[in-house]
């Protein structure tokens, strides 16, 4: 398996701050690379500099052998790669499936979302991305029940669930997960990581996960990068990384 994405000797600094500091790490096709550290460790900020929400002050970032850095943020969505954020970025007062319909909306042609999602010239358009939403995304990820549900009101980890469908509406080559079961009970983490799972055999999509739970992420990931005050501290097998003295000593300081 080949890299997918490369972040090659990537900085961000914020006034004093070095977020990143001549970070590099690879994520390979077809798997799951997780990324942990404590917080302020920079997790984030390789997402929005990976998204392009930051500019790195170096580095270079690859996508497929192609350059990502020099690429506008609402590019980068086209070129593959998906993202769910750390705190729920869901609208509230619109129903699940609208709230999904939203990730494709820099793919329809029609411009302004809420003109792609209510008015006339957009409506075949809209209703072929319906359709397709529910054949590939509501049955899968089991969301039949409360489709037509407002959000407001679902249960938290039910949430973050529709955040993935919505990040799976443009078909990413890449997934990044910001720490997707962050404040969920275990019944909750369980089933997250199960649906993880369940996408990367059923559509082959890459993950780069964030989490500070070693617990969950030793199980689910392929490959592991650990990465402390901007700098990464091991990479290699999950075994490999959560046995590395530098990894165990960040753990165990930060308990
Ligand atoms: N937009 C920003 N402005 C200023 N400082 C930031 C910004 N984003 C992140 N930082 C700082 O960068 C460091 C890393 O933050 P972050 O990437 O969010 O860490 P993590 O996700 O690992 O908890 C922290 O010191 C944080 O305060
Ligand atoms: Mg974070």
């Amino acid at each position: 398996m080949g890299a997918l994405l490369e972040i090659d000797r990537v900085s961000v600094a914020f006034g004093g701050v070095k977020a990143m500091n001549d970070v590099s790490l690879t994520a390979n096709d077809g798997e799951i690379t997780a990324v942990i550290g404590p917080n302020g460790a920079g997790k984030t900020t390789l997402f929005n500099v990976i998204s392009g929400f930051y500019t790195a002050q170096s580095g270079e970032i690859r996508f497929d052998g192609q350059r990502l850095d020099t690429l506008p943020a609402h590019a980068r969505s086209g070129a593959g790669i998906a993202r769910t954020f750390q705190n729920i970025a869901l609208f509230a007062g619109l129903t699940v499936l609208e709230n999904i319909k939203l990730g494709a909306h820099a793919q329809l042609t029609s411009g302004l979302f809420r003109s792609a999602l209510y008015l006339g010239p957009a409506r075949r358009e809209e209703r072929a991305l319906t359709d397709r939403i529910d054949s590939e995304i509501i049955d899968f990820l089991d969301l039949g029940a409360i489709r037509d549900k407002q959000v407001s009101g679902l249960p938290y980890g039910l949430q973050k669930r529709i955040e993935l469908a919505r990040a799976l509406v443009m078909r990413p080559r890449m997934l990044l997960l910001d720490e997707p079961v962050a404040g969920m009970s275990a019944p909750e983490k369980a089933d997250m990581a199960r649906y993880i799972r369940k996408t990367v055999e059923a559509f082959g999509t890459s993950v780069l996960l964030i989490d500070h739970d070693m617990g969950m992420v030793m199980d689910l990931s392929d490959h592991m990068v650990a990465v402390n005050f901007g700098s990464v501290i091991a990479d290699g097998t999950p075994e490999q990384v959560r046995n590395d003295p530098g990894v165990v000593e960040a753990y165990l300081g930060a308990a």
